[in-house]
């Protein structure tokens, strides 16, 4: 175990803090050697570190979760089960069940991250979220050390959520992630943007391949790399809210979008909510909103991550001020 560690190469935000204690971890012996610390001291699990945001020093672990290996578990002619090492980058393993002509998810191409933090907040983009096509996952209990199986069911995933963020906060450590993925795909196109990015393309039959090049290129144009610009995507989750309140807001916008939801509500787009508001494209120091998309905060080099978070307080303020919609962070804060 190392201490006092930098963890500026560790987060997509860029922010230069310390851990105090600092391990990566390639297997699972090397994790379990490491339970009788996780059980006394604070920690945080982290894969490819894209959606964390450190306001200060940690004071505990910095488990660097690195377990890797893709495997074929079981092949039907219709369906193959593909299992990844919850360390994998998930960009290069998409890229590599397209390639093999395994379908549904193609179109969370480019999310950046790791395989095992997949699950914990059921990442989705264009339409798809990991539990369409999720089979199980293999997670170490902490308190037991045992390595315990979880199906669809048990994770209890919704929008951005799963039982990992909520009941079983800090019970388990994510170890390797299996999906159910289709030999012969039937590709989901039906966003808008996808369908126009395809068009341009000259794509008249896509392929796999066609459609994850679309979704890299679309989130390429409006997305920033966190290599050149940190960040962690999006900063926000999108408000999930009363059909009334969709309604309040179009009496003086009536172009808000909106979506379904379950139970009669309705979804905003929090991007729109915070340049509506005035905030895109704004620079408050070293510290800013996207110019091209409102729902990413950004690193401009330098930040601190408190000021980061001043950045998004100020915007869930004005936002609630102009709208009546609390703001809710995807982002985990530290
Ligand atoms: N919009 C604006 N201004 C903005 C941004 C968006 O008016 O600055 C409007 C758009 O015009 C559109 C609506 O808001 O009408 C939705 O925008 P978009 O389709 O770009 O998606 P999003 O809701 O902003 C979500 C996910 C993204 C995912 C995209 C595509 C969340 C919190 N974000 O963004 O996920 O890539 O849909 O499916 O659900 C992430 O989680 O890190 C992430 C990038």
């Amino acid at each position: 175990m190392l201490e006092n560690v930098s963890l500026r190469p560790y987060n997509t935000f860029g922010i230069d803090v310390n851990a105090r204690y600092f391990k990566e971890c390639l297997n699972l012996e090397e994790l379990r050697e490491l339970l009788p610390f996780l059980r006394q001291n604070a920690f945080v699990v982290s894969g490819g570190g894209s959606n964390l945001l450190f306001t200060k020093d940690f004071p505990g672990l910095f488990l660097k979760n690195n377990l890797r290996g893709i495997r074929e578990i079981e092949r039907s002619n219709r369906e193959v089960i593909i299992e990844a090492g919850a360390g994998e980058n998930w960009h290069e393993f998409v890229l590599y069940c397209v390639e093999k002509g395994f379908g549904g998810i193609e179109n969370l191409s480019l999310i950046p991250g790791c395989v095992g933090a997949s699950p914990m907040q059921n990442i989705g983009a264009y339409g798809v979220e990991i539990k369409d096509t999720f089979e199980y996952l293999d997670a170490l209990e902490i308190a037991t050390g045992e390595l315990k199986r979880f199906n669809l069911d048990d994770c209890a995933f919704g929008y951005r959520e799963s039982v990992f963020k909520r009941a079983l906060k800090n019970q388990y450590i994510i170890c390797s992630v299996a999906f159910r993925l289709s030999l012969h795909p039937t590709l989901n196109t039906s966003y808008g943007v996808i369908e126009a990015e395809l068009a341009k393309m000259n794509v008249l039959e896509p392929t796999l391949k066609d459609v994850s090049n679309a979704v890299i290129r679309i989130r390429q144009s409006k997305l920033p790399d966190p290599q050149h610009l940190g960040n962690a995507g999006s900063f926000f989750k999108n408000p999930v809210v009363e059909a009334e309140v969709l309604a309040n807001i179009a009496t003086n916008y009536p172009k808000v979008p909106s979506y379904p939801a379950s139970d009669g509500m309705v979804k905003l787009a929090a991007g729109w909510l915070i340049e509506q508001a005035g905030w895109k494209g704004k620079k408050m120091g070293a510290v800013g909103v996207h110019e091209l998309q409102a729902l990413v905060l950004v690193n401009f080099g330098g930040a601190r991550g408190s000021e980061v978070f001043e950045l998004s307080q100020r915007i869930v303020d004005d936002v609630e001020a102009t709208f009546g919609v609390r703001l809710e962070r995807e982002v985990n804060i530290f």
